[in-house]
């Protein structure tokens, strides 16, 4: 069966708890790696919206791999001038070995994995970001030594991509979830019930979400697609800034974190983004670790 990793959400506990693991082992051995899974392969990278992060560590991992890499910005190909997704998927599937996408509707990333019949990864959707939390559950992994007993607070759009894997997140590994968001920006009530980890809560009050947490977690307030909302989105999430007031209220030696990227002085102010950039900057790395080991899980 052809394996993809579409979302946190399709994933089980114990399939993101396999890829931490493998995670830290590919990290460990990146300098002498004992296989190259990719050898002999050809992945696309189908862009829909501008990356940094996960452009060049998608770029360097597949090759890291063994594999070779074309990057397709949605302009570039015929899919920018309407050409539908899955004729898309059945051509690049009888030429690559694997696609990563970044793209605006979860369905265009499912309707690819259906019709291509090659292993596909989101590479953020509007819906999830689920790479992203990998490396960021590595992360806290790394500097915490476990991921039990932890909480976390989503601090901001409480409905966007990242905040909604966090959840898929927590409600896979059981772990607590607090999201401190203004009333416009909370998560979908339909997502909220279908959870069945009672941890996972919503607030509108960012100083009880971060009480006591062991992480305090940012976003852009305005991700990409939604730039239409500019005004309101920073008026109505202005007090839901991680800054040093809310860190004092967080557990002692808390981890901040951030995907990035920043916008200083909205969602972070600019001291608390350097006084936690190494952590942030290790974030940021893990984005090659953690996918390496997701492209070795998937690929064919
Ligand atoms: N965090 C993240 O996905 O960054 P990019 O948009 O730069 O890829
Ligand atoms: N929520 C952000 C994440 C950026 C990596 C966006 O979708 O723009």
């Amino acid at each position: 069966m052809i394996k993809h990793f579409l979302s946190i959400e399709s994933q089980t506990g114990e399939e993101l708890t396999n890829l931490l693991t493998l995670s830290t082992k590919i990290k460990a051995d990146r300098d002498n790696p004992s296989e190259r899974p990719l050898c002999g392969q050809t992945w696309a990278l189908i862009f829909s919206k501008p990356s940094t992060r996960t452009r060049v560590s998608f770029e360097v991992g597949i090759r890291e791999l063994g594999g070779s890499v074309i990057f397709l910005s949605q302009n570039d190909i015929q899919l920018g001038r309407g050409e539908p997704i899955i004729d898309t998927a059945r051509v690049l599937g009888r030429m690559v070995h694997g696609t990563v996408i970044r793209t605006f509707a979860q369905l265009d990333v499912e309707k690819f994995a259906e019709y291509g019949l090659i292993p596909t990864i989101n590479a953020l959707t509007d819906e999830e970001h689920p790479c992203q939390i990998l490396a960021d559950l590595l992360t806290i992994l790394e500097k915490r030594g476990s991921l039990n007993d932890l909480i976390v607070c989503f601090v901001g759009d409480g409905n966007n991509n990242v905040a909604r894997s966090w959840i898929w997140a927590a409600e896979r590994l059981g772990f607590e979830l607090r999201i401190a968001a203004p009333g416009n920006y909370r998560p979908d009530a339909s997502l909220l019930a279908r959870l069945t980890n009672r941890k996972i809560i919503v607030t509108d009050d960012p100083i009880a979400g971060a009480d006591r947490a062991d992480v305090l977690y940012t976003d852009v307030w305005v991700s990409m697609g939604f730039e239409n909302e500019s005004t309101e989105r920073l008026r109505e999430l202005e007090s839901f800034q991680i800054n040093e007031q809310l860190v004092a209220r967080a557990a002692s030696g808390a981890l901040v974190l951030h995907c990035l990227p920043a916008y200083r002085g909205k969602e972070i102010t600019e001291e608390t983004l350097e006084k936690h950039a190494k952590t942030i900057f290790d974030q940021a790395e893990n984005r090659l670790h953690a996918q390496k080991a997701i492209l070795s899980h998937v690929r064919k």
